[in-house]
């Protein structure tokens, strides 16, 4: 008797838990929509400037309620951290399609090859303590007539240029009136590409750079699996085309990083793995003397040579310098090759040891906890700016495009499958693209960074200029 009754209450127990585990993952779920629109409502209260340009200007913080987040582009907001913060879902986004633009490698036309969500391009960047500007790409060309842009860098350089080429050219009714100015096509890889903007005379270029400094034959003498050297102290041979624009974007980082194409150029065999890795087969040098250091010293190195070029050669009140960060590579383990460790000799794999990142659809979110050990190449970069900013002013002026973090969080944002262009289907699961964006994706939100602070130093300007016109009346 006793036990029956005993039994009777655990039965009654066991389905009341299912229906509260229910009610509580209902909740869940519902919470979740009204918090991803409510974001969706506060972005809707941005102060409206597409309209009338010149309005905003002068609005300062206009927060009526003590609740609105203050906008980056007031002057409350010039402190705001735009790199801190949360990636959001937002219907209004993209801002563009790819099969809208004709600008984009087959590379990185991720839906048009196959990929069969489009999550990875619904997410907006919300820094914490600021709203941006929304992307208005008449105004961006308005404020870029008769100027140069210069992307300068590795292929995820390339990357972020042709995303900003496809967010320019939403705003182009006659698409005839961009071209290539020597005719080459925007998928062939040649050193640099200039893409004329003729309506606003505007340019709009790549170099492909990826260490800036430069690249040479190896010395003489060396073992015939060094195929290359690199050139530490001088700047490469194309440096002298992008010393004066109107805007210079540069990057570096993935070359030094990045075991594919170390490998690929210089002979694999010669590089030992070790914690830090000791590079024999590929000869740094100064402009004579043959160095022996590690491929993070030589980073370093390089970094000094860019920053006392720029100190040295580029007009900082003419042209506005951006230095984007290194962007993270998302190469999982594969759950599909059990052994895959032993392979490569890491956790996760690369793009020749299987590493994966195409079942990733959502981001991270919320905070994530990473130490400053996980990028060497972003700390090095930021120690080396620093300390040259203490002795040489000029270089306050750079932007750093602080992008590692936030991007990090966006494991779902690579081409992984999905690259082989229009048409061509997904390529092997063995050889997935876990480092290059899909477009629309990522890296517009690296470029909607970089138009807040092009526009923050346009408003300077314009303030500038505006107080000395006052003092001469
Ligand atoms: C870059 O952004 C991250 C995330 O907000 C921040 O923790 C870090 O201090 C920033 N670094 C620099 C140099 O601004
Ligand atoms: C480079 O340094 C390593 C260790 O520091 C040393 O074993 C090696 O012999 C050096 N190579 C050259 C060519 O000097
Ligand atoms: C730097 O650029 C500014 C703005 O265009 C110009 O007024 C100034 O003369 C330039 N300085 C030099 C040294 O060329
Ligand atoms: C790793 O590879 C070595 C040599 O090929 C082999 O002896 C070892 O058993 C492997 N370890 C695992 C965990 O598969």
């Amino acid at each position: 008797m006793e036990r029956l009754k005993k039994l009777k209450r655990v039965r009654f127990v066991e389905p009341s838990l299912g229906v509260i585990g229910f009610f509580m993952v209902t909740v869940c779920v519902i919470c979740c929509f009204f918090y991803l629109d409510y974001r969706a409502v506060v972005r809707g209260f941005r102060f409206p400037f597409q309209s009338e340009r010149f309005q905003w200007l002068w609005v300062d913080g206009v927060s009526g309620s003590g609740e609105e987040t203050v906008e980056f582009l007031s002057e409350k907001g010039g402190a705001c951290d735009v790199f801190d913060g949360d990636w959001v879902w937002d219907e209004s986004y993209p801002l563009y399609q790819s099969r809208d633009c004709w600008l984009l490698d087959g590379g990185f036309r991720c839906s048009e090859s196959g990929r069969p969500d489009n999550f990875y391009t619904k997410w907006r960047w919300q820094p914490k303590h600021c709203n941006l500007p929304r992307f208005d790409a008449k105004f961006m060309l308005e404020k870029l007539r008769n100027k140069r842009v210069v992307f300068v860098g590795d292929s995820i350089g390339r990357n972020q240029w042709e995303s900003l080429l496809c967010m320019l050219a939403s705003a182009i009714p006659d698409q005839k009136r961009i071209y290539e100015v020597n005719g080459n096509p925007i998928t062939k890889h040649k050193g640099y590409l200039v893409f004329k903007f003729e309506d606003y005379n505007l340019n709009v270029e790549y170099y492909r750079a990826p260490f800036l400094i430069q690249q040479g034959r190896p010395p003489a003498g060396a073992l015939e699996s060094v195929k290359s050297s690199l050139k530490l102290d001088q700047m490469d041979w194309n440096s002298v085309k992008w010393r004066d624009p109107d805007v210079l974007v540069l990057n570096t980082g993935h070359w030094w990083n990045y075991e594919k194409t170390l490998r690929g150029l210089y002979a694999a065999h010669d590089l030992t793995h070790s914690s830090e890795l000791d590079v024999q087969g590929l000869s740094f040098s100064r402009t004579e003397i043959s160095i022996n250091m590690t491929v993070d010293g030589a980073y370093r190195k390089s970094l000094e040579t860019v920053f006392d070029w720029i100190n040295k050669e580029v007009n900082t009140s003419k042209t506005q310098v951006f230095f984007r960060t290194y962007a993270p590579v998302h190469f999982s383990k594969p759950l599909y090759v059990a052994d895959i460790d032993n392979v490569s000799g890491r956790r996760g794999g690369d793009w020749r040891t299987g590493g994966a990142c195409h079942m990733e659809t959502l981001p991270e979110l919320g905070v994530l906890t990473i130490s400053s050990q996980t990028w060497p190449k972003l700390t090095i970069a930021i120690d080396v700016l620093s300390a040259h900013s203490n002795q040489q002013p000029k270089l306050r002026d750079i932007d750093v495009l602080n992008i590692t973090i936030m991007s990090h969080k966006r494991k779902d944002g690579h081409s992984s499958l999905y690259y082989l262009g229009p048409g061509m289907g997904p390529a092997s699961i063995h050889r997935q693209d876990c480092s290059h964006w899909c477009l629309p994706g990522v890296p517009d939100s690296w470029n909607e960074l970089l138009y807040a602070l092009f526009i923050r130093r346009e408003i300077s300007k314009a303030r500038n200029s505006a107080v000395r016109n006052t003092q001469v009346v």
